[in-house]
């Protein structure tokens, strides 16, 4: 039997420097990858870089990390707005979860690029087939699908898109084993398989406040009582607002449009309001 080798990975170029991207770069560069940064906005390059320092200072602080792996973690990683900065064997886009962004940033990638780098998208919601047929390559297009925090959750959803190349599929699955995480191989079907489920989670929560037969925090602390981790609303605050309310529309158009999976308008005005969480400080608390 023909085995086709996988892709060698040395450097990886991490698009978007937001809550997810910061954190995937982060578990990058520990896993030993030349790490890129790039982000459009040189503040959120600065918060990253901040974020992902203080978070391995907390783990030397608990021992889990030496002074010295610190300081090579940090010294893999280089910060950039220059997209020719930005030459990898694997990308992996965390940017605005809008199809058309990712495709136009994918292809301004490929410029730079050879034709071997694998072009890997976080997206919760995008069709990967949708992405991947928008490119010149498009058999080096999968999904990377990382959970938030991205330092601390195992899973990754990879998703392979109709025309994803069976070596890009281990490839990136070995990369993620790499990161210390779990990938589970997803067929591209609308939220895939955790966002789809979850999509409940998040829309029968606010279905409950919109009625007036629960509050936020009642919610919240009886899914916390009963085992969740984390309650409906703290976890869409954590999350983001505009990324779940962009999520909630992405899957409920591509399944066309059923009545359960209708999305909020508690979540659409805040996301209107720009109450988006806790990265701006207030959605459904204030932080
Ligand atoms: N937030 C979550 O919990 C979560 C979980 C899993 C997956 N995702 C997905 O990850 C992606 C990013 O989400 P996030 O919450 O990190 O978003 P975010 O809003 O925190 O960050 C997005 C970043 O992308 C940058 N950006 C926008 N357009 C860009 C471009 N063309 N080139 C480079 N940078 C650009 C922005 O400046 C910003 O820093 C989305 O596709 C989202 O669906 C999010």
């Amino acid at each position: 039997m023909y085995l086709a080798a996988m892709h060698t990975i040395n450097t990886i170029c991490v698009c978007g420097a937001g809550t997810m991207g910061s954190g995937i770069a982060q578990v990058a560069a520990q896993a030993g990858y030349h790490t890129i940064q790039f982000d459009v906005n040189e503040a959120m390059l600065e918060k990253s870089r901040q974020a992902i320092e203080k978070s391995l200072q907390i783990m030397v602080d608990k021992q889990r990390l030496t002074p010295e792996q610190k300081d090579t973690t940090l010294d893999r990683l280089v910060f950039t707005a220059d997209i020719r900065q930005c030459r990898a064997d694997l990308v992996i886009e965390a940017i605005i979860e809008k199809k058309d962004a990712k495709i136009s940033l994918f292809n301004q990638l490929a410029e730079v690029n050879g034709a071997g780098t694998i072009y890997a998208s976080n997206t919760s919601s995008i069709s990967l087939t949708d992405i991947a047929a928008g490119t010149g390559n498009a058999s080096n297009v999968a999904g990377m699908h990382f959970f938030n925090p991205a330092q601390l959750m195992k899973l990754v959803e990879v998703v392979k898109a109709h025309q994803t190349g069976e070596t890009v599929i281990e490839t990136i699955s070995a990369v993620a084993r790499q990161m210390q995480k779990t990938p589970v191989v997803c067929k591209d079907a609308p939220g895939f398989i955790v966002n789809r489920v979850a999509r409940h989670y998040y829309l029968e929560a606010m279905r409950l406040i919109e009625l007036n037969l629960a509050t936020v925090e009642n919610v919240d602390e009886i899914m916390e009582a009963t085992g969740f981790k984390m309650g409906p609303f703290k976890l869409m605050d954590l999350i983001g607002m505009d990324i779940n309310f962009g999520v909630s529309n992405i899957v409920w158009e591509a399944l066309g449009k059923p009545e359960r999976l209708t999305p909020s308008i508690v979540q659409q005005q805040k996301v209107e309001a720009g109450n988006l969480g806790r990265k701006t400080g207030k959605g459904f608390y204030e932080y």
